[in-house]
């Protein structure tokens, strides 16, 4: 199975370092599409540049959102739905980020209905789910969209910390997941860069990278080195 690399940029970069982040990650890159996936989360208002990007340097690299408005379009004044994301080509959204559970109070409920639209619109979700979501989390969520979901494993204090998860705690992790929601597509995130990322993909099918993901030299490092593993 193909390995998944989903970067995260978060609040960071505006429309002139997004375009210089790709054309850098064009000179450098050079993956086998077949071995590896590579999708890029800018913030909201940089999808369109990074479109452009991807489609002008025929870059292989697919778009995600970083969250999504558990409403249609309408009348939900600062909500992006997922009617909003016509023509830009998104095919994944990640949802639940511990950051948006702590900073912006959301809920297991609120984030079962972001995963519904998401689905709705053919939009994969990339459930972040850390322990003490595992059991409500996946009750909240309708049975039948869990498999449609890649689920990242996020310990807390692995996120932004350098003090990335050990791998026992990442199967064990798994063991637990699999044990309520079944053998769902699995990915860990949490301080992943270019000299760990080859242990997470052993035990899991991709990562999910905040920080390394910024730069484009790292970014494009970190997948060289997550295909040489694979050979
Ligand atoms: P990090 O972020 O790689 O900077 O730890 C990971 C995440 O928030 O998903």
């Amino acid at each position: 199975m193909k390995k998944l690399i989903i970067g995260n940029w978060k609040a960071n970069k505006d429309e002139v370092s997004t375009s210089a982040w790709f054309e850098k990650f064009a000179r450098l890159a050079n993956f086998d599409v077949d071995q590896v996936e590579v999708v890029v989360a800018p913030p909201f208002n940089l999808l369109s540049i990074a479109r452009q990007k991807i489609d002008e340097l025929a870059l292989p690299i697919k778009l995600a959102v970083q969250d999504l408005s558990p409403m249609p379009t309408g009348s939900y004044t600062g909500e992006v739905a997922a009617g909003n994301l016509h023509g830009l080509r998104v095919e994944y959204a990640i949802l639940g980020h511990s950051e948006r559970r702590r900073y912006f109070l959301e809920t297991d409920h609120l984030i079962a209905n972001k995963v519904e639209m998401a689905c709705l619109a053919n939009i994969k979700p990339v459930l972040c789910l850390d322990e003490p979501y595992l059991m409500t989390q996946s009750r909240a969520i309708k049975k039948e969209l869990l498999p449609e979901c890649v689920v990242a494993y996020e310990p807390l204090s692995a996120i932004g910390s350098g003090d990335n998860a050990s791998i026992s705690e990442v199967t064990s992790f798994k063991d637990r997941l699999y044990a309520v929601c079944g053998e769902v597509d699995f990915i860990y995130g949490g301080s992943v860069n270019a000299d760990n990322v080859n242990q997470y993909l052993l035990v899991s099918r991709g990562v999910l990278v905040g920080g390394a993901s910024l730069d484009a030299t790292n970014f494009a490092e970190l997948i060289r080195r997550s295909v040489v593993q694979n050979e």
